[in-house]
């Protein structure tokens, strides 16, 4: 589908965004490993959610989706059945690297695959620290999916992650409940950590020392309501947005704001953004606020260290708030970002540049020029969401109508991102 955005001023009035991707995946997951039901609100329905779902039903796990609720029935640490056939991941990175976890010790075998950019994505991440647990994983050219999973028992192992990823983290604690002894993860640069948040929710044994990570066995975990917030990675393009287009002002309600994942909303701060944080408060241990945003004058900044993996999903919208603002922004300590759903720094760079505007890749990140002018386009989403919705961002302030084309890629975490951009 292609998708025509039109350039914009005022953009003014209240939003909620949709249910955040990294927790309502793992709702799904946990509430099928957990004993008993866990009903879930505020529970993104996009492709990757939906993926998520369909691979635990195959894994004969009951659930409903609803209107307004999704109930996981699950069937505790010992539940899972063998699939009739393979499970299909889809887009979703978060599936197959959670998910190898759990199936490395269930008494059957397992074969993963997914959609072409999943099969592009490294897997040798998890399946390097599974293996030193006893796991048994095939792999396409060591290291690519398709994955077939063969389940052994595990044992309890000490690792240092050479990569600050949530993924990796949670495919080994996934793997840790069913492991004998108590694992210890070394986490030198924290990731985001809905995983230790909501596992512990739901009985876990998971303590943070400063980066060190222990999780001792439980015998069962124990379903819970989890009510969703919304994703501060899909409000990161309604703040972007808020901030670039002329005589705006937002507020985007009910984004959660676990510190792991606020580092957008520092960046814009320390760019002289306002972005206010208004009406916190907490659901299920996730603290959860309002974000009002305003027209601002933005100045460049350095982007780097440890700020990068907590805003590295946001570092695409990011860079189209960098080309407004005043001075040179360098980004660097993110070549993570090369791994995603596409190369995302050499992509943004591609398409906006099919706008007129330079982005400078360099091999851990960018340097972006300020005060270029962003000229209308066509330009394509290479199937990757957020490099879709960062490009209707930069298109917002073209000198006329942009052209997405594969514009629907959205529906992978934001399926009404177009219906909530007119309604502002
Ligand atoms: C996610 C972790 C991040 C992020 C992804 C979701 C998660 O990936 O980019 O969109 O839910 O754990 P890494 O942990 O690989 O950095």
């Amino acid at each position: 589908m292609d998708k025509v955005i039109n350039s914009k001023t005022g953009l003014k009035g209240r939003i909620k965004i949709p249910g955040d991707k990294s927790i309502s995946h793992r709702a799904v997951m946990f509430g099928s490993i957990a004993k008993g039901d866990t009903k879930i609100t505020g529970f993104l329905t996009g492709d990757d959610c939906m993926s998520t779902i369909a691979c635990f039903k195959k894994l004969g796990i009951d659930i409903d989706v609803n209107k307004d609720t999704v109930v996981v029935h699950g069937k505790g640490l010992r539940g899972l059945s063998a699939p009739k056939e393979a499970l299909d991941v889809g887009n979703s990175g978060t599936t197959i690297r959670l998910i190898s976890g759990i199936l490395a010790a269930q008494p059957f075998d397992c074969v993963l695959n997914g959609d072409a950019s999943i099969r592009k994505r490294p897997m040798k991440r998890i399946i390097d620290p599974l293996l030193q647990m006893g796991a048994d994983i095939e792999s396409e050219n060591e290291g690519y999916a398709p994955l077939t999973v063969h389940g052994r028992k595990l044992k309890a192992i000490e690792y240092t992650m050479p990569v600050a990823s949530a993924q990796v983290k949670s495919s080994i604690l996934l793997a840790s409940l069913f492991a004998e002894g108590t694992t210890v993860i070394n986490e030198p640069v924290a990731s985001r950590n809905h995983t230790e948040i909501m596992l512990n929710y739901f009985g876990a044994d998971i303590k943070n020392n400063n980066g060190v990570i222990t999780s001792s066995p439980v015998e069962e975990l124990y379903g819970e309501d989890i009510d969703v917030p919304g994703d501060i990675s899909s409000a990161a393009f309604f703040m972007a947005a808020g901030l670039i287009v002329p005589d705006s002002h937002i507020i985007i309600e009910n984004v959660g704001i676990n510190p792991t994942r606020t580092g957008i909303i520092d960046a814009f701060k320390a760019m002289g953004g306002y972005v206010e944080i208004i009406n916190e408060r907490s659901s299920g241990g996730e603290p959860v606020a309002d974000i009002e945003v305003k027209t601002s004058r933005l100045r460049a900044i350095t982007l780097e260290g440890d700020i990068i993996p907590r805003m590295i999903d946001e570092i695409p919208v990011f860079a189209v708030a960098a080309l407004c603002a005043e001075g040179t922004t360098v980004v660097k300590d993110a070549e993570e970002l090369k791994v995603k759903e596409s190369n995302r720094i050499a992509t943004m760079s591609e398409e906006l540049g099919k706008l007129g505007v330079v982005i400078k890749e360099t091999d851990d990140g960018m340097i972006i020029e300020g005060g270029q002018k962003i000229r209308a386009g066509r330009v394509y989403s290479h199937l990757d969401h957020r490099v879709a919705m960062s490009c209707a961002v930069a298109a917002l302030t073209a000198d006329g109508a942009t052209t997405i084309t594969d514009a629907d890629c959205v529906a992978i975490s934001f399926p009404d991102f177009y219906e909530k951009l007119e309604s502002l």
